[in-house]
């Protein structure tokens, strides 16, 4: 509890409701509660507006991997404000931290992942990769190839086509999609699979649904399959060994390009700068990545592409035609010194080793909450982790969605001091990389208690009584 705070919370509390539209909101709920306004940092805290303390278990949103009040990521952003604050990177114009940066995250990204188109969102990264692709194809006199193959519980973001690729149910209620454009199949989802089938058939079962769905849409008409590598806000499915690579060799036989979306699981999150190649031995036709690529501290995102998708774009479709496509804040200078400085703060402290070497600890800390009756399954890798909660563990039966069993968890852990982000019956957890040995014992006993107080509630409620 930090008691030096000056913030007028009720008076930020009643602007915020009267006047801000949050993404992601239930408004029933909203409407009466208001936000929880977070006014300061340091590390792995955040504090709200009151002074109260709390662990950020979700990392701001999967986003601030070096964690918070870094004073020479402050200074960098602040010396390039000073430098040039802004410019146009249109045409033939460039800034000095724009092109360091390509050249870094060409050193870092597999392969021949050797060009990088910047936006400000892994949103409009997913956007780019697939008007990307469809120039390709145009250059390359494929003019059907314009399906995408996505997956359901597949995240990939908010804009029309973003969303389109997303394949949560939920997140669609209520809202259009781009209709004919984009296919799902079925998430390789290990705890859900049929019962009894082995994770290596199953694992055949979902190549096999790609394959399939390559051909029923016809090779000639799809241009790419999207994955995360691991499913983030669909529940932190993580596949069956060799999903990744198999899928890649489908994609190959059929012309099919593949976007891995790491959006999520780059810049440290599994343990490596990028979790295609590095964690799943998967070499993608195109890379998108955003969240740690500046920790959060300012917006930017990266489209990265390989040599042979480069190679086809950039020879001018006409005499003097140009490459169609950007943002006024592609490239943005104030950006690309955030990403840079994060690269190297994270070299430096060799946080991706960190994570190495305390993210199983975290994953079995977390296991041990299997004890408890309603968890139902504990998964993830390193630092992006889930639980999923059940009303029978033997059954894997669902809680009635309107018991909100996520939130009731989530809520729990907010009086303690713990952020966790509640999505309907799971709770995600992705905190800073920098999270300690003894910050993790902390996490870890807040979200039993949580879970503890949790049945204890819904017993009282005449809910559960197991
Ligand atoms: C895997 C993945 N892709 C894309 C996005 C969209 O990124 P943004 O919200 O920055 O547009 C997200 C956001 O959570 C994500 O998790």
């Amino acid at each position: 509890m930090r008691t030096n705070f000056n913030y007028d919370t009720k008076d930020l509390w009643q602007k915020d409701r009267d006047h801000y539209i949050h993404p992601w909101t239930d408004f029933s709920v909203f409407k009466e509660q208001g936000s929880l306004v977070m006014a300061e940092s340091e590390g792995v805290y955040v504090y709200d507006s009151d002074g109260n303390r709390y662990i950020d278990g979700i990392g701001g949103l999967w986003c601030v991997n070096i964690g918070y009040g870094s004073e020479e990521m402050a200074q960098a952003i602040a010396d390039q404000v000073r430098r040039i604050p802004y410019y146009s990177t249109f045409t033939h114009l460039t800034t000095p931290p724009a092109a360091e940066l390509a050249a870094k995250l060409a050193e870092l990204a597999p392969g021949d992942l050797n060009h990088i188109f910047y936006s400000t969102g892994g949103s409009v990264a997913n956007d780019t990769a697939i008007r990307i692709i469809h120039f390709y194809f145009n250059r390359l006199g494929k003019h059907t190839k314009k399906k995408i193959i996505a997956r359901t519980d597949g995240y990939h973001g908010s804009t029309y086509l973003a969303m389109s690729m997303t394949g949560v149910a939920f997140d669609h209620q209520g809202f259009d999609l781009a209709p004919g454009l984009v296919h799902h199949i079925s998430a390789p989802n290990c705890y859900r699979r049929p019962e009894g089938m082995s994770l290596e058939d199953y694992c055949t079962a979902t190549v096999q649904e790609l394959e399939d769905k390559i051909l029923e849409l016809g090779p000639e008409n799809v241009a790419c399959f999207i994955a995360e590598p691991i499913m983030g806000a669909g529940g932190v499915i993580v596949p069956p060994p060799g999903y990744h690579q198999r899928t890649q060799a489908v994609c190959g036989k059929y012309d099919v390009l593949y976007i891995s979306d790491e959006v999520v699981t780059a810049f440290g999150r599994l343990g490596h700068f990028f979790a295609s190649k590095d964690v799943f031995d998967l070499q993608p036709d195109i890379i998108t990545s955003a969240k740690g690529i500046s920790s959060g501290y300012v917006p930017l995102s990266a489209t990265i592409l390989s040599e042979e998708i480069y190679d086809v774009i950039s020879v001018p479709q006409a005499d003097g035609a140009l490459f169609t496509h950007g943002f006024t804040y592609s490239g943005h200078p104030v950006s690309c010194a955030a990403g840079l400085k994060n690269i190297e703060i994270m070299e430096r402290d060799n946080l991706c080793g960190q994570v190495r070497e305390l993210g199983p600890y975290f994953e079995t800390q977390l296991d041990t909450l299997r004890d408890l009756p309603i968890v139902g399954d504990v998964r993830g890798k390193c630092f992006m982790m889930c639980v999923e909660n059940v009303a029978d563990r033997d059954t894997k039966e669902l809680f009635p969605a309107e018991v909100h069993i996520g939130n009731r968890i989530a809520d729990h852990c907010e009086k303690r001091g713990l952020i966790i982000r509640p999505i309907a019956h799971l709770n995600v957890m992705s905190p800073p990389l920098t999270l300690t040995r003894e910050q993790i014992d902390e996490f870890v006993s807040i979200l039993r208690e949580s879970i503890e107080a949790t049945l204890a509630d819904l017993k009282v409620e005449g809910i559960w009584d197991n």
